[in-house]
């Protein structure tokens, strides 16, 4: 979401809350996509292993593990991918798929509502089907009762009937692989986190392999972009191809109107500027977090659902959106009393810290 400079008074300043219409309208927010972003996200996305840039140790695991299934001609294990949004879960899904020479079928937790939505999906699947389920650490408990028995027996137990006279029965399922994806794997019961037989964690790219993405990307837009430019987004990136890309296509559009077209570097950092994208990646709703931790609470503990209120963003995507990053960078720590802000934090901000910090 871009445009022109909305909504920055509106926020008052001495409390640090918001005054009136969310502040957030019209600026670059790293949470939200818009259509327009989906659309090239799908044209991005990388639909081979090796197109797939970082995440080395995975993709090797991927290959001897999809290679050896293959050779003793089995279905793949179930694989779960877990980290921060934008890291390519979801493209690795569809990349194993590809790998597999197989065909994926696609939903996600909250989208499957009832124990039958589960058992028509599954029993519709053929022999060898990837089955990928998003956001699997939200499928609600009863769905994902139905779920074990089929991950590890290829069975639905099914009951029919009610009362006395219900009994159950048990139906095959084609062998299959399901390949979930969460950004909260804290989230996941243990009994289904028992059943996946392979395990992901994603981390956070280096600047390197950012720019690697980006110079894809550009060429896969057709922008010609120099090397040093690659870098000044990657590096302003947050370490996610997902914000490399968008940078990118706004960096684009800058050198169009503004420059004469091709990303150069200075017409690169006056974009990124001119974007208010600061020298760590933090657009406006992390400095908003890191100012009202420093500034409003004066570098004091604060309970997440505080924070959120305060800096009117939802307590979730706090926690899955930005925290992540903030945490990583060493701007904010978890403590039992809540979140707080760290001297870098201060430093980065150009404050000076209080005497208890
Ligand atoms: N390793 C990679 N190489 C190249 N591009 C990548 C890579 N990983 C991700 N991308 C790009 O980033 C975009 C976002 O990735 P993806 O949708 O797979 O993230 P995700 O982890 O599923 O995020 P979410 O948790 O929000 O669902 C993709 O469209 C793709 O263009
Ligand atoms: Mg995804």
């Amino acid at each position: 979401m871009w445009e022109a400079d909305a909504g920055r008074d509106l926020w008052d300043d001495a409390s640090g809350l918001p005054t009136g219409p969310s502040p957030e309208a019209g600026r670059f927010v790293t949470g939200d996509l818009t259509a327009a972003d989906l659309d090239v996200e799908r044209t991005l996305r990388p639909q081979r292993l090796e197109d797939y840039c970082g995440q080395e140790h995975i993709k090797q695991s991927l290959k001897i593990l999809i290679q050896a299934a293959q050779n003793r001609g089995e279905s793949l294990d179930h694989v779960i991918f877990s980290g921060p949004p934008g890291l390519g879960k979801t493209t690795l899904a569809t990349v194993v798929a590809n790998e597999l020479g197989a065909q994926i079928k696609t939903t996600s937790g909250p989208a499957i509502e009832r124990t039958g939505d589960l058992a028509a999906i599954l029993t519709n699947l053929q022999p060898g089907d990837v089955l990928f389920i998003d956001e699997i650490h939200r499928l609600n408990r009863s769905v994902e009762e139905i779920l074990y028995p089929a991950m590890e027996d290829f069975a639905l137990d099914i009951v029919i009937g009610k009362g006395p006279a219900a009994r159950s029965i048990r139906l095959d399922v084609p062998r299959f692989t399901l390949v979930g994806a969460t950004t909260r794997s804290g989230m996941l019961t243990g009994p289904l986190r028992d059943r996946f037989g392979i395990s992901f964690r994603l981390d956070y790219y280096s600047i390197e392999e950012l720019a690697t993405i980006v110079e894809r990307s550009a060429s896969i837009l057709g922008v010609s972009i120099d090397h040093d430019s690659a870098l000044e987004v990657a590096s302003r990136s947050r370490g996610t191809p997902r914000l490399a890309n968008r940078l990118l296509k706004r960096v684009r559009d800058y050198a169009q109107v503004r420059g004469s077209g091709p990303i150069e570097i200075s017409i690169a950092r006056e974009a990124l500027s001119f974007f208010e994208i600061d020298e760590l990646g933090l657009d406006w709703m992390d400095i908003r977090i890191l100012e009202t931790l420093c500034k409003t609470f004066r570098g004091r503990a604060v309970g997440l659902s505080t924070l959120a209120s305060a800096v009117g963003e939802d307590p979730s995507t706090l926690e899955d959106v930005y925290e992540p990053y903030l945490l990583q960078r060493g701007l904010i720590v978890r403590t039992p009393q809540g979140r707080v802000a760290t001297l870098t934090a201060f430093e980065h901000l150009r404050l000076e810290p209080p005497a208890h910090a």
